[in-house]
Order: structure tokens, then sequence, then C-alpha cells
């Protein structure tokens, strides 16, 4: 038998991207594939891209610029570019960058097989629909290798949001649900596998209609798998937590207290050019209705700085809501104009002004970060092991508030969830000692 074909996969963007990934590799396991770590050893090369600001899309083509000489020494080398660059960009890539085989949308990797068959003939490959059939459907299943304890599993895709600035919906298309039963199946068998903790993924998750009792049914369906410890989901709009999602976070135990609740601005005015469809009062009110429900839960949030016509006013509403949320995460990006979506065409904010405003956010985040770490010390959280520390009888796992956790003289295991006391608030983890 022949040696197996390498297949190298770098992976760009938002967690959807990292499962589809996995996917993908599973896909091409099937052609006599196995995946590398290292580009110079690989037969095939796939971007995994994501197009959600500019710098993200030119990093790929930077990236294909280096990848490039690889080809002259290696011939047979195929080099592909799959996600959301894929379907914005489409054919004009393999123009740009001509060292470029094969060009997938999210939408349509399961016919990666297939397309790899084309490209062994020495033809050049692209698929951008988005395919009447579910992709989950015709992908095989998944291998049965011990995996990791925490795993991510798409449940939903798709955007029908169409805030202003964002490309998501052209990227990903109309909001669509994986059927409930093929969700429960998938995780059925991460668990035989080792996994004890799933986040459910979708680009609006919390839209999720495969199950009658929408996204909190699937959740409270899930808790009941034997063996699945923890529960999480994201990314959420704020429009789609309805009541039963909220009481699911008071009731159901294995529904980790954490949420990822982007507000983008907190100016109504900004909001509303954004099309946001939601006030920052009602999502104050909605925040403060979560917190009724799960008292010790920790928010995370996304900002844009500098969107079209922000005033100072505008942005300083926003470092209000930041200040009476206080995010145990957030992240803050500078507005980037996306071709093809609404903002696009409206006056840009003074470049300096942003990046003043985008520091100045960002230190007031950082600064609720490391209070909120800092007021953990002497608690007792649970942590989830995921791998070894680097010093001698230290483990580093998740809290159920996914604060990153090491764990001094720990005789336990990979995949064990055990209680432990936090003793230090270090910059991006916390110290403890198992109780
Ligand atoms: N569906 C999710 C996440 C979408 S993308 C949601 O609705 O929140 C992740 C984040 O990227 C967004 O929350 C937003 O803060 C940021 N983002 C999206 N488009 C952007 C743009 N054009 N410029 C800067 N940041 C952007
Ligand atoms: Fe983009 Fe808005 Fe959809 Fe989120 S809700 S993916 S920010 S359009
Ligand atoms: Fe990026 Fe596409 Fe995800 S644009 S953030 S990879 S949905």
């Amino acid at each position: 038998m022949s040696a197996p074909k390498k297949l190298f996969i770098k992976t760009y963007g938002c967690q959807m991207n990292v499962y589809d990934s996995e996917r993908m590799a599973e896909a091409m396991g099937g052609q006599g594939y196995v995946e590398t770590d290292r580009a110079d050893d690989a037969d095939m090369i796939l971007l995994n891209t994501c197009h959600i600001r500019e710098k993200a899309a030119e990093k790929v083509y930077s990236e294909l610029g280096r990848l490039k000489p690889l080809k002259a020494l290696k011939p047979d080398l195929k080099i592909g570019v799959a996600g959301c660059v894929a379907q914005a960009e489409g054919a004009e890539i393999m123009r740009r960058q001509p060292a470029v085989d094969l060009v997938v949308g999210p939408q349509s990797y399961h016919r990666l097989p297939q397309m790899e068959e084309r490209l062994s003939r020495g033809e050049t490959a692209l698929d951008t629909d988005f395919p009447e059939e579910d992709k989950f459907d015709h992908l095989k299943s998944r291998p049965k290798a011990r995996r990791a304890p925490a795993a991510f599993l798409t449940v939903q895709e798709g955007c029908d949001k169409f805030c202003a600035f964002c490309v998501v919906p052209y990227t990903r298309g109309a909001e669509v649900s994986r059927p409930a039963p093929r969700v429960m199946q998938e995780a059925r068998e991460l668990v035989e596998r080792g996994v004890r903790e799933v986040t459910l993924l979708g680009q609006n998750v919390n839209a999720y209609h495969g199950h009658e009792g929408g996204l909190a049914g699937l959740i409270r369906d899930l808790a009941g798998v034997d063996g699945l410890e923890r529960i999480r989901y994201t990314t959420s709009h704020p429009n789609d937590m309805d009541d039963a999602l909220i009481a699911a976070h008071a009731e159901v135990p294995e529904l980790m207290p954490y949420l990822h609740l982007p507000v983008q601005s907190g100016s109504d005015r900004i909001l509303k050019r954004m099309n946001r469809s939601h006030t920052a009062e009602s999502y104050l009110r909605l925040i403060e209705r979560i917190r009724a429900a799960r008292p010790d839960i920790i928010l995370s949030g996304d900002f844009i700085v500098g969107f079209p016509e922000e005033t100072d006013a505008d942005f300083e509403a926003t470092m209000e809501l930041v200040r009476q949320v206080r995010y145990g995460y957030a992240y803050s990006f500078k507005y980037s104009t996306r071709p093809g979506t609404p903002a696009a065409e409206r006056p840009l904010v003074d470049a300096d002004v942003a990046d003043d405003r985008l520091q100045r956010l960002q230190a007031l985040i950082t600064g609720h970060q490391h209070d909120i770490q800092r007021e953990m010390v002497g608690r007792e959280v649970s942590v989830l092991i995921e791998r070894k520390g680097r010093e001698a009888g230290q483990m580093v796992g998740k809290s159920e508030y996914l604060h990153s956790v090491h764990i001094l003289d720990c005789a336990a295991q990979i995949g064990d969830i055990v209680r432990v006391r936090v003793i230090e608030a270090k910059t991006n983890s916390l110290a403890s000692v198992l109780v």
C-alpha cells in the first residue's frame, strides 16, 4: 500500500471554522489523507479562512504568497482555500494567486472528495454553492479515536440579521438549524470518545429551531446524555435570548454559567445605524433577567468602535454600558469596512480617533476582567482537566466560568472534573489547589 498523503489545515476566524476544519480533515481521511502539522511536509494545504475584517482577509493572501514557493519544491502539492474568504471572493482568489488549485465555500465542503479527484487529474476546482442538501448528512461519521475532553458541535449556521457592518449573512447564508436527533447522535458519539463538555456553535446559536423547544429544549435533552457533564453555547444574539433559555440557565446544572452576548455599541443612535434592532436599555434589562436567573454568571461581549459617524458622545455611551455590565471577557474591534455591506458607503471616523477609543475601551474591559479574576481568589470552582501544565505535577483546565485554571500538585487525569480552591489570579489564568 502506498504511504498516506498528508493534509495541512490552517484555521482562521471563529470556532465554527475550527469545527469545519475537523470535519474537512475527516472528509479527506476517506481520500487517503492524514493530517500533518507542518505545511512543508504536506501534499495538500487548506487555508480555512475568515472574512470578518479587512486584515483577516489580507492575511490569507500573504499566507498564500508565502506558500507558493513550496510548489516549486514539490510540484504535486495542492493548495486550497476554504471558509468565508472562499465564499466571498470565489474565482477571484485563483486570479489573484494562481498557485491556488481549489476554492471551497463553507456550505459545500462535503464535496471535497470529488473536488480532490479533479485536482489529482490536474484540474482546478471551485465550489461556492449553497446546496439544498445538508452537508453534515454527506460527511462520514466522525472517526472513533479518543478526543480531547471538550469539543465543539455546530448546531446552527448562517445569519438573517444583516447588521450593517457584517459579511456573515453573505458568506454563511441564511439561518439553518440541524435537526435535534442528529445533534443528539453526534453528541453521544463524542461522549463515547471521551468528550465531557460540548460547546454548541452557531452564528446565531440561540435562533436554533431544530428542536420544538428551541435551543433551551436541545440543551435540556443534551443534559440527559449520560457522561455529558457540561454544555455551553455561542454566539448568541440579544434578540433571540428567550424566556426558556434564560430559565435553562437557572434550572439546568449542566449548562455552564458563562454567556457570550455581543452588544456592539452602547449608543442607541449607532445601534440603530448598525441595524441591531435592540437598544442599550433593552440589552441592560436582558442582562438583569439573566443575572436574576443565574447570579454568578460571567458575561462576555463584542464591541465595534469607530463605526461610521460614531461621535464622542456615542463612544461614551459604550463606555457607560461596559461599566454597568462589567464583562468577565470582551472583545473589541476597530470598525473595518467590508465591501458589499450597507455601512461600507458611509463616512469613516478619523483613524486616530478610532485608535484612541479602542485603547480606552480595551483598558476599561481589561480592568474589569482582572478585577473579576481577583474576585475568584479563595473561591471553590470545578475544573475540567484538558492538559498537563508546563511544570511537573501541574494540570490545566477550564472552570465553569471558562477561566483557564492551573492546578498545583494534581494527581487527577485529563478528562477528570475536580473541585479546586483558587489561590492566585495571574494575568491570564488562575492558580489553584485541589480541595
Ligand atoms: N454572530 C455573532 C458574531 C459575528 S462576528 C454576533 O452577532 O455577535 C464576531 C464579531 O466581529 C462581531 O460581534 C463584531 O463585533 C465583529 N465584527 C463583525 N464585523 C465587523 C467589521 N466590519 N468591523 C469590525 N468588527 C466586526
Ligand atoms: Fe453578523 Fe450581526 Fe449576524 Fe452577528 S448577528 S453574524 S454581527 S450580521
Ligand atoms: Fe470569520 Fe466566517 Fe467566522 S467571516 S468569524 S470565519 S463566520
